[in-house]
């Protein structure tokens, strides 16, 4: 008989893409073991779960993890010593105890959410599967398709200097195996860089490894993707359709309730967004829109799903933070369509699966997402295949922690 109890664990502070602080945790049973690391968002969500941080200006200018650490080798493990690491709901829920408050403040989502997904790691190891048919069994879903990629290569808002205001825009690849969106997502991010370059823009990168080019004007970018579509010898709406994340919670003034979109030098009132958007799905087929109205905005969500919840994917990022009763509630109010998924905005994975069962029992489609600060953990795509997610988004197809998603998805479609 195996040991399948949590004997140890051990958790340390290591350094996400931006070079800042964030926590790897290992959990054994016996001699197997299971790792997982927690990534970090900038543009995060007013109602996000609580990502501890020391405060300790000393040491990575505050950002420094130790506390976090030290509640995983002490506290949770003291609760989770000895449970057995295939009952994930019993592991995440004696933390949800031992935290006891509504956004996790007092052990720190980091620190929960690294032993929550490493406990799950460490049941695949156990039962020697493959995590995302070990997630898969787990929550009862039966894996059929790889998700469609969501290639964020122009990069914006809070994730670059290059002063559009719309955080994200995406390339999303329409036929093809998951290998074949990649390269192709690739081809036409290669054509770009050289447009860009060509035109004299910079081809410095972003956060999450798109293009941070100084376009001067929002719509600029969406002008570019289709050129490089088109020049790379695709089809713009038939090869590959655009999205945009714009993050909308950045740029809108809550007290005057406007949305000061500074690149464009335009304002828009929540009544009136909609229309910008409007506009971009007609002249650029956007298939798209992640945050398109802040999340306090209800107005401007409401009449954004109004006008275009039929045509195109409104997907809730701020608005519904990873957690059930926002989705529920959006469900209620007729606001938006789809629901991103991040693991590290609710801290567990049992309260992200029952998340992703709301919105998918609503027929809200599904998009499992990275964080902008990300780790070579690539947890996120055995996720996706596991819970049959339409689709990921895990930055441009460069750079090490985005293509540890993307090249991890290329090997599940080997075995699927
Ligand atoms: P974040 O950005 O990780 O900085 O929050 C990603 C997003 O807004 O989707
Ligand atoms: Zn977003």
């Amino acid at each position: 008989m195996k040991q399948t109890k949590i004997t140890k664990i051990v958790a340390q502070e290591i350094l996400d893409s931006r070079g800042n602080p964030t926590i790897e945790t290992t959990i054994w049973a016996g001699a197997i073991s299971g790792s997982a690391s927690v990534p970090s968002g900038a543009s995060t969500g007013t109602h996000e779960a609580v990502e501890l941080r020391d405060g300790d200006k000393r040491r990575y200018l505050g950002l420094g993890v130790r506390k976090a650490c030290k509640n995983v080798t002490g506290t949770i493990f003291h609760a989770v010593k000895g449970m057995d690491c295939r009952d994930q709901q019993k592991i995440d829920q004696a933390m949800l105890a031992l935290d006891g408050t509504i956004n996790k403040s007092k052990l720190g989502a980091n620190a929960i959410l690294s032993v929550s997904l490493a406990a799950m790691r460490l049941s695949a190891e156990m039962q020697q599967k493959p995590l995302y048919k070990t997630i898969a069994q787990h929550y009862n879903y039966k894996p059929r398709a790889l998700p469609v990629p969501l290639f964020n290569v122009i990069n914006g808002g809070v994730h670059a200097d290059s002063g559009l205001d719309i955080q994200e825009y995406f390339l999303i690849p329409q036929r093809g195996t998951f290998a074949e969106r990649l390269r192709q997502g690739s081809e036409v991010y290669h054509t770009l860089k050289k447009i860009l370059a060509s035109d004299g823009y910079s081809v410095g990168l972003g956060d999450e490894g798109g293009f941070a080019p100084h376009l001067g004007a929002n719509e600029q970018a969406l002008k570019y993707l289709s050129r490089a579509i088109k020049q790379a010898g695709y089809k713009v709406k038939t090869d590959f359709r655009l999205g945009i994340d714009a993050a909308a919670s950045e740029f809108f003034n809550s007290e005057r309730e406007v949305y000061k979109m500074k690149a464009s030098r335009l304002n828009y009132k929540p009544a009136s967004i909609y229309k910008l958007y409007q506009k971009w799905v007609k002249d650029y087929g956007l298939q798209i829109i992640e945050d398109g109205c802040a999340e306090e905005d209800f107005l401007g969500w409401q009449l954004l799903t109004k006008h275009l919840g039929k045509q195109t994917l409104l997907v809730g990022d701020d608005l519904f933070v990873t957690d059930t009763a926002r989705i529920q509630n959006g469900v209620i109010n007729g606001i938006a369509n789809a629901a991103l998924i991040k693991v590290n905005q609710i801290g567990t994975l049992t309260e992200t699966i029952a998340a992703i069962k709301m919105a998918q029992s609503n027929n809200y489609e599904i998009v499992i997402s990275h964080r902008s600060g990300e780790t070579t953990d690539s947890f996120i795509a055995d996720l996706a295949v596991a819970v049959n997610a339409k689709y990921i988004k895990a930055g441009a197809p460069a750079r090490g922690e985005r293509l540890a998603k993307y090249n991890r998805l290329v090997e599940i479609e080997q075995n699927l």
